[in-house]
């Protein structure tokens, strides 16, 4: 055997290699159209991947490009809930923007027409099928966390499954409520018209006052009862809730269920709550 006389071409050190392609990962979509709600919250519509699958109130990682290391393009990804129904041709997302936000600056600057990568796979355990029982669905929102309950609400079978349905969404002021004018339709929706009458809509606004919208914090409005007053529905054993948004007010809100004897919903023991947490 001839003796390896040959050098090898030296391996590229490691911050020289190309990132990975967005395309192993995920499937570039288009955007289809935006909506500003207020100067740090919008909405994009993005084309649908043929392939995409998931259950009303899961999440995919959404990617952007730009620059990166060394002149090169990189892409960063962050997990969004799907707003739009599963039967939509089309994917839709709620964003905050966030000042200097890695994701959210890259996000906010692109147009119509442009490419966001959509992961191939959905993910999340935020959805009505993991709960056993209960006649009473509560859809607890903080801020963006709106998102997968504007998804659930789409699905005909959640309004033909529960006798009661309460959504409510805390917002710090009153701008902050976007999608308002399609919840308030959603009651007379074609699909599920006949049950449209099981909906409470609770807008809670935080830092502004609005005459006849409530003003305390979700856990506060549990404690003193204000949520079940205005849901007119008790929060008993029959309730099943979701909870979603800021951390702390998944802590507090817990804490504020589990005084009412409401326990979490378990993989090993059914329960009374699930929680999803923003950030
Ligand atoms: C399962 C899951 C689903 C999510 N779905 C959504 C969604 O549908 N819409 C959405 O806007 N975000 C959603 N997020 C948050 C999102 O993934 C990013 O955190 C957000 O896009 C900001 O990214 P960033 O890189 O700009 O800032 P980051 O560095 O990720 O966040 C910086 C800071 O901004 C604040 N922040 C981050 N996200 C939010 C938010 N949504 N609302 C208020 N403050 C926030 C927090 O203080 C955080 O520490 C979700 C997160 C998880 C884990
Ligand atoms: N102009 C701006 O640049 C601007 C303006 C607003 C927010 N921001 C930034 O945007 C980010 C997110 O703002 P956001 O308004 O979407 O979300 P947020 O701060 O989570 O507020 C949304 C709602 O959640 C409530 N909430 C917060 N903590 C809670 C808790 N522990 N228990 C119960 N309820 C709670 C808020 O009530 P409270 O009002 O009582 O907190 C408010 O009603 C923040 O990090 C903030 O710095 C920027």
């Amino acid at each position: 055997m001839p003796p390896d006389t040959e050098a090898k071409p030296a391996a590229p050190p490691a911050w020289r290699k190309p990132p990975p392609s967005p395309l192993l990962k995920g499937t570039a979509e288009k955007i289809i159209s935006l909506r500003r709600w207020t100067p740090r919250l919008f909405s994009l519509r993005l084309t649908r991947p043929p392939a995409f699958r998931f259950q009303p109130g899961q999440f995919a990682r959404l990617g952007v490009d730009g620059p990166g290391m060394g002149g090169l393009s990189s892409t960063i990804w962050r997990p969004y809930s799907m707003v739009s129904a599963d039967y939509d041709e089309y994917l839709d997302f709620f964003s905050i923007q966030v000042p200097d936000g890695a994701f959210t600056s890259r996000l906010a600057k692109l147009s119509v027409g442009d490419t966001v990568y959509v992961e191939k796979t959905a993910y999340g355990y935020l959805t009505t099928s993991r709960f056993v029982g209960g006649n009473a669905l509560w859809l607890l929102a903080t801020g963006t966390g709106i998102a997968p309950f504007l998804s659930i609400l789409q699905d005909p079978a959640v309004w033909a499954q529960y006798a009661h349905i309460v959504l409510a969404y805390s917002v710090r002021e009153a701008a902050d409520l976007a999608y308002r004018d399609d919840i308030a339709a959603l009651p007379q929706h074609p699909l599920w018209a006949e049950h449209g009458h099981k909906l409470r809509f609770i807008p809670i606004v935080t830092r502004e006052s609005v005459p006849g919208v409530l003003a305390q914090r979700l856990d506060a409005a549990i404690a003193d009862g204000s949520l079940e007053t205005a849901a007119q529905l008790a929060l008993d054993d029959e309730a099943r809730i979701l909870i979603c948004g800021n951390p702390q007010m998944l802590d507090d809100v817990r804490t504020a269920l589990t005084a009412r004897n409401l326990r979490p919903d378990l993989g090993r023991a059914p329960g009374h709550f699930a929680t999803e947490n923003y950030w």
